[in-house]
C-alpha cells in the first residue's frame, strides 16, 4: 500500500497539507487534491466542517490546527502536534502567508531557514548587511521534555528587520525545530522592542526533492496591513528560492564531515546530528 514503506518519521507524524481556509469548497463529493511524501491525498470537509484526508480508498487521521490541516497517513503519534502558543496570545496578530513552491528538499528548507549565516549574502538591504556577515555565538540545546532544537542568544545586524522597520536593527533572534520539517523563528518585534514577533514555517512534502513552504506570522505588528507583511515575507522566500533550487545535491546530506560550512553554523550542525540520530531517510542523502 502506499505510504506503507515511507521513513517512519514522516509517515508516522503530523504533515501540514496547507492552509485549512483552502478547503472551504472542499467535500467528499469533490475534494481537493494534493501531494504528500509523493502520494496523492485527497482533501474535504465533512457535513460538520471536519476535515478528512485520504487516498485509495484508505482514510488517514486528519486534524486542522493553527489555521492549517495536518495529515498522518500511518500511525498518529501518541504526544499532541507541536505547541504554538503565540497563535492564541491576545494582542498578536495571525498573519497567513500561505506557500510557495520550492524543488528542494524540505529538510534543506528548513536549515536555510535556521541559517542566520546567509542573512549578508542572499537578503542584503533587508535581514542583513554585506559590510557585517559575522554571526555572533549563540546557544543551541535540545528540550528533554519537548525533543525540540532552541537556539537562543541569536543576534543580527539587520537593515530592515520586517515590513514595519524604518531603520537598522540588532534583531535578537530564537529559533525552534518542532519535526523534521516545522520550524519557529522568534525576533524583535519593530514595534514592541522587548516582544518577539514569531513566524512558523510548515513545509509539505511533495516528495523528496519538491515542496510547498508555508509561513505563519504571529505578529504584534499592527502598523503593517496583512498585505505588507505578506509581501515582506514572499521577498524574503523569493530570494531564497533561487538559492535552494540551486542546491546540488537536492537532499540533504546527514553523514558528518559531507559539507563543511564555511560559516561557523553551529545550528545546522545540532539540526543535521538530530536528524541522524532520529534515523531520518526522507529528503536526506543516505550513507
Ligand atoms: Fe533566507
Amino acid at each position: 500500500m502506499a505510504f506503507d514503506n515511507a521513513d517512519p518519521n514522516f509517515r508516522d507524524d503530523w504533515l501540514t497539507v496547507g492552509p485549512a481556509s483552502r478547503l472551504a469548497q472542499a467535500t467528499a463529493q469533490q475534494p481537493r487534491a494534493t501531494r504528500l511524501l509523493g502520494e496523492p491525498v485527497l482533501l474535504w470537509r465533512d457535513d460538520q466542517g471536519r476535515v478528512h484526508a485520504g487516498a485509495g480508498g484508505r482514510e488517514f487521521a486528519a486534524q486542522e490546527r493553527y489555521g492549517y490541516v495536518w495529515v498522518c497517513a500511518g500511525t498518529p503519534p501518541a504526544r499532541p502536534l507541536f505547541a504554538f502558543p503565540e497563535y492564541s496570545e491576545p494582542g498578536r496578530r495571525i498573519v497567513d502567508c500561505d506557500g510557495i513552491g520550492v524543488a528542494v528538499s524540505g529538510l534543506r528548507m528548513v536549515e536555510n531557514f535556521l541559517d542566520m549565516g546567509h542573512f549578508s549574502f542572499v537578503h542584503p538591504t533587508y535581514l542583513g548587511d554585506p559590510g557585517r556577515t559575522e554571526v555572533a555565538p549563540y546557544q543551541v540545546a535540545v528540550d528533554p521534555a519537548t525533543d525540540e532544537i532552541w537556539a537562543t542568544d541569536c543576534r543580527f545586524y539587520q537593515p530592515r528587520t520586517s515590513g514595519s522597520a524604518t531603520a537598522g536593527v540588532e534583531a535578537h533572534y530564537r529559533y525552534r525545530v518542532m519535526q523534521p520539517m516545522t520550524a519557529m523563528l522568534y525576533k524583535t518585534s519593530v514595534p514592541r522592542p522587548g516582544a518577539l514577533d514569531a513566524i512558523g514555517l510548515f513545509v509539505q512534502p511533495l516528495d523528496e526533492e519538491h515542496i510547498v513552504a508555508y509561513c505563519l506570522l504571529a505578529y504584534f505588528d499592527d502598523a503593517t496591513s496583512d498585505t505588507g507583511l505578506i509581501a515582506f515575507q514572499h521577498t524574503i522566500f523569493g530570494q531564497d528560492k533561487p538559492i535552494l533550487e540551486n542546491q546540488r545535491p537536492r537532499r540533504l546530506p546527514l553523514q558528518p564531515g559531507a559539507e563543511f560550512p564555511v560559516r561557523c553554523d553551529a545550528m545546522s550542525m545540532a539540526y543535521r546530528r538530530w536528524l541522524k540520530a532520529r534515523g531520518v531517510r526522507y529528503g536526506a542523502v543516505a550513507d
